[in-house]
């Protein structure tokens, strides 16, 4: 095999990348973004990789999720805020019902590239090239709009540095207390309609709280119920920007990639002999790969030995995005085929990309009983094969929008126009991933997956 650089990916083929016209200045962009600091240090991202290895191990469990493409436009507090929030109210349910630490990865802080499934986008006969992520170029329908501009290269990164820092005060700096999630929680079950069916868990949560307050382990006294662990995550789509914030880990010689905890590489940019597993091959972050309904069990096999050539519990995440109507009939395959060579990985579903539908009124959506019904299928043929169905890889919100059809409200292809603000793929809103955390904890409980 020929010799790893941070460069070496560009003698590869290469997918879903944007054509700049001023390549002078993308040159200067990227030397400009190699003298910044990184974004994580290397030894943040192998604490995240030894939690990966528990997930592998069937210790513990992975939650990822968040928007399918932040915006640099709606770019606030709030929005961070709501969304971490709802991530730990969900972990702390998942946690409960799983008896098993979950591990948190949001898709923030650098989430801004986007693969297209067409280079074009065509309204009312008029072309103009695809929106491409913030990173890229702007969602606006306009030939200037959707021209890529290397100087957002920039802005991604500040983006993700002020987004980040935010994350990480947020985590340790009293928002992530466990009283408070569970209150929060309680409060979303008293006011949604399908109540009875929720109170349980959350008052058995509190209960729990409280007779560890009575043990005197209270917030005061462990830093655990006061703070919590956030890494971040984003397709690494765009490998210039990523190759600019790989960085040598001056205490291992390692490289890792210094844009995110852990990245991954989509179902479009998965090409054994392409430039996003090259290189993926040569960074030492925890790394995901999406594999769709059309891979088959050798591939899979070359996939995981490029990826993780040494076998380590931890790096690599099959992130399964099949569809509810193909997941049952595709997965048992995979899951042997992996089982039976003894590769560890760590399992994890997406729910989201497999079930992706176009509502009578043109709206891109997806219904909360397929996302649902894919994410059961994917316990049920872990429970079948013997294997731990590890984590799953959400698109969601903390915000109130209204973009998947379904759930407790009964959210129609009507109420789509509503609150539909996703840059890119509709999300789950607060109460609708709330209410899949609820309804996932009610099967681990009572293990009717
Ligand atoms: C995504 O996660 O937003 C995405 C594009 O997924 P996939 O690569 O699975 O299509
Ligand atoms: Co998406």
């Amino acid at each position: 095999m020929s010799l790893w650089t941070p460069q070496s990916w560009r003698n590869f083929p290469i997918q879903q990348q944007p054509s700049y016209q001023d390549t002078a200045l993308v040159t200067q962009i990227e030397q400009q973004l190699q003298k910044y600091p990184p974004l994580v240090f290397a030894q943040e991202t192998r604490d995240l990789f030894s939690q990966l290895a528990q997930v592998a191990n069937g210790d513990a469990f992975l939650l990822q999720g968040g928007d399918c493409a932040e915006s640099f436009a709606d770019f606030h507090a709030p929005k961070i805020r709501d969304t971490f929030k709802v991530l730990l109210q969900m972990a702390v349910v998942l946690t409960f019902a799983g008896r098993s630490p979950v591990v948190k990865v949001a898709r923030m802080a650098g989430q801004y590239a986007k693969p297209r499934s067409s280079d074009l986008e065509t309204i009312d006969g008029v072309s103009l090239p695809s929106y491409r992520g913030d990173i890229i170029n702007s969602s606006e329908f306009t030939p200037e709009a959707r021209e890529p501009d290397p100087n957002r290269l920039v802005t991604a990164y500040h983006h993700s540095a002020a987004s980040l820092n935010l994350l990480r005060a947020f985590a340790q700096g009293g928002l992530a207390d466990l009283h408070q999630v569970n209150r929060w929680n309680m409060s979303f079950v008293e006011s949604n309609p399908l109540k009875e069916r929720y109170q349980d868990i959350s008052q058995r949560i509190q209960e729990a709280l409280r007779f560890m307050e009575v043990c005197g382990i209270t917030s005061q006294t462990a830093p655990s119920i006061r703070e919590t662990q956030l890494y971040t995550s984003h397709e690494a789509l765009l490998l210039n920007y990523e190759e600019a914030l790989t960085r040598r880990d001056s205490l291992t010689g390692d490289w890792y990639d210094c844009s995110a905890h852990m990245v991954w590489i989509g179902e479009r940019t998965r090409q054994l002999d392409h430039a996003h597993i090259e290189f993926f091959r040569g960074i030492h972050n925890p790394v995901g790969v999406k594999i769709g309904p059309g891979i088959d069990g050798d591939e899979l096999i070359r996939l995981i030995d490029a990826l993780n050539p040494d076998n380590k519990a931890g790096r690599l995440t099959l992130i399964t995005r099949m569809g509810a109507d193909k997941l049952a009939d595709k997965l048992p395959q995979l899951v042997r085929r992996v089982q039976s060579e003894g590769r560890k990985v760590v399992w994890s579903s997406d729910p989201m990309h497999g079930n992706t539908v176009k509502a009578s009124n043109n709206y891109k959506t997806r219904d909360f009983e397929a996302i649902l019904r894919e994410i059961r299928q994917f316990f049920a043929v872990h429970q079948a094969e013997g294997t731990h169905a590890g984590g799953i890889h959400l698109e969601m919100t903390g915000e109130h929008v209204t973009e998947c059809t379904g759930g407790a409200y009964g959210l129609s292809e009507q109420d789509l126009a509503q609150r539909y603000f996703t840059q890119c793929d509709p999300r789950l809103n607060s109460d609708q991933v709330l209410e899949l955390a609820f309804l996932i904890a009610d099967s681990l409980r009572t293990g009717s997956v």
